[in-house]
């Protein structure tokens, strides 16, 4: 086993990913685009067969969304999930400014929950804080 982790996915790789966590591919030029407007990329490869990947979509300010961190079922648990996520929490501070400050949000799938907590994200709805909401528009 050979594991290397490339800052860049293509969307063959991307979509491939997709399929194997049960996610369905995305038609490519819908991928491609997807992965055009991302901050930040990171993929795993061992040898050359695409294990997993995730991207930071960012506005370049201070809303930063930490999406599709995927790994297929038999890498799971050796840990590269949690490199992905680390590489990419790594780039956005990096982009922090003199007094900034920048929200990183996710949606994690059921059950990941307990995953991205290591990390510090909180789950919502909270305390002090409502529910995070979402859609699929058509
Ligand atoms: C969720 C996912 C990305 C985790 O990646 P992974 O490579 O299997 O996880 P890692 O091996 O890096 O795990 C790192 C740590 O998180 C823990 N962890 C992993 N998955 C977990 C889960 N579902 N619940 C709780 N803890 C979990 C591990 O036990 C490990 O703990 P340790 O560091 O104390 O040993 C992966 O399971 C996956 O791709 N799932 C399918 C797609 C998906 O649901 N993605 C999330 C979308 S929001």
């Amino acid at each position: 086993m050979s594991i290397v982790y490339k800052e860049f996915i293509t969307p063959e790789d991307y979509n491939t990913l997709r399929e194997a966590v049960g996610w369905g591919q995305l038609l490519s030029e819908q991928a491609e685009q997807s992965l055009a407007g991302s901050a930040y990329v990171v993929s795993c490869y061992d040898d050359n067969k695409i294990v997993g990947s995730a991207r930071v979509i960012w506005d370049r300010g201070y809303v930063s969304y930490l999406a599709d961190v995927m790994v297929v079922p038999e890498y799971q648990g050796m840990g590269i999930g949690k490199k992905m996520v680390e590489m990419s929490l790594t780039f956005m501070k990096s982009q922090l400014k003199e007094g900034w400050k920048i929200k990183m949000v996710l949606v994690s799938a059921k059950g990941r929950e307990t995953f991205y907590r290591q990390f510090g994200f909180m789950e919502r709805p909270n305390e002090n804080f409502g529910a995070g909401m979402d859609m699929w528009l058509t």
